[in-house]
């Protein structure tokens, strides 16, 4: 009988336990109004001295940083907590080889302490698993590997209009922003965000990432929203904006 007992006891302290981390797990969201599409440009990131670098990284090509959800004023608050385990993501390269193969050419870790197995899957948790309601996994990681090869050009198209990474040049915010809308996305009405890092001292920042804003349910490029947030850039017209090539010190 008393063992009868136990065992009810243990049965309710199982269930009560159940309940209570569901009720810490938040549900994904679907009130986003965007993805962004978070393209990193290495050098810039690679300056960072809390962030080491690979030695394999290349320095002359932009990678992807993450997709991330955006509400309409463009900022990117959405953080949701972990997924409930056991966690499936690695299933998503392990069973596609060839996504796997684009996912490390396009979307590889630079940090020298992160695997790109551990990058993806800390985007996943952090970004991607909130509006996975609408983009379950495996469309959000083919999702951005289609993207980065419609953008596979972009260097090219920015050096042919006059931005050549150097470290000896300043360009505008502005002139960068219709550049990527007219040549790259070659349409002039869908706009971006452009981030920067600023250096202490000094009244020029360099390039850090450019934000492509993606319908929700990644089918294509839009317009992100008008937005007053400046990113680290500055107002835009100014001629202060570092492309480097190499990472500063
Ligand atoms: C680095 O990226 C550039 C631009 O896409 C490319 O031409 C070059 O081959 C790449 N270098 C290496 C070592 O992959
Ligand atoms: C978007 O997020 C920012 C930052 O959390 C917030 O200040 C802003 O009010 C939000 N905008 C909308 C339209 O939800
Ligand atoms: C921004 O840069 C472009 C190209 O270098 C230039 O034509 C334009 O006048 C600049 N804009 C401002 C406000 O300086």
């Amino acid at each position: 009988m008393e063992s009868y007992l136990m065992l009810f006891a243990i049965v309710i302290i199982i269930i009560i336990m159940s309940a209570s981390s569901e009720l810490i797990i938040k549900p994904p969201i679907t009130n986003y109004h965007h993805m962004q599409m978070i393209m990193q440009w290495p050098p810039t990131f690679c300056g960072r001295p809390d962030k080491p670098c690979k030695p394999s990284v290349n320095m002359s090509d932009f990678s992807i940083h993450g997709l991330w959800p955006g509400n309409a004023t463009g900022h990117t608050p959405f953080t949701c907590t972990d997924p409930p385990n056991p966690t499936t993501v690695e299933q998503v390269w392990l069973n596609d080889r060839s996504l796997k193969n684009f996912l490390g050419l396009y979307w590889p870790s630079l940090e020298v302490h992160w695997t790109d197995e551990m990058l993806w899957k800390h985007e996943w948790k952090k970004h991607g698993y909130c509006t996975s309601e609408i983009v379950p996994d495996v469309k959000y990681f083919n999702g951005a590997i289609t993207f980065a090869r419609q953008l596979i050009n972009m260097l090219v198209t920015l050096k042919r209009g006059g931005m050549d990474p150097s470290n000896n040049r300043a360009y505008n915010v502005t002139y960068m922003k219709t550049l990527i809308s007219e040549q790259v996305l070659k349409d002039k009405i869908i706009d971006v965000y452009i981030s920067c890092d600023q250096q202490a001292s000094s009244s020029f920042v360099f390039l850090k990432q450019i934000h492509f804003c993606l319908d929700k349910s990644l089918n294509t490029f839009i317009s992100c929203p008008k937005s007053t947030a400046t990113r680290g850039c500055g107002r835009g017209e100014k001629q202060n904006l570092i492309f480097p090539t190499r990472v500063r010190t």
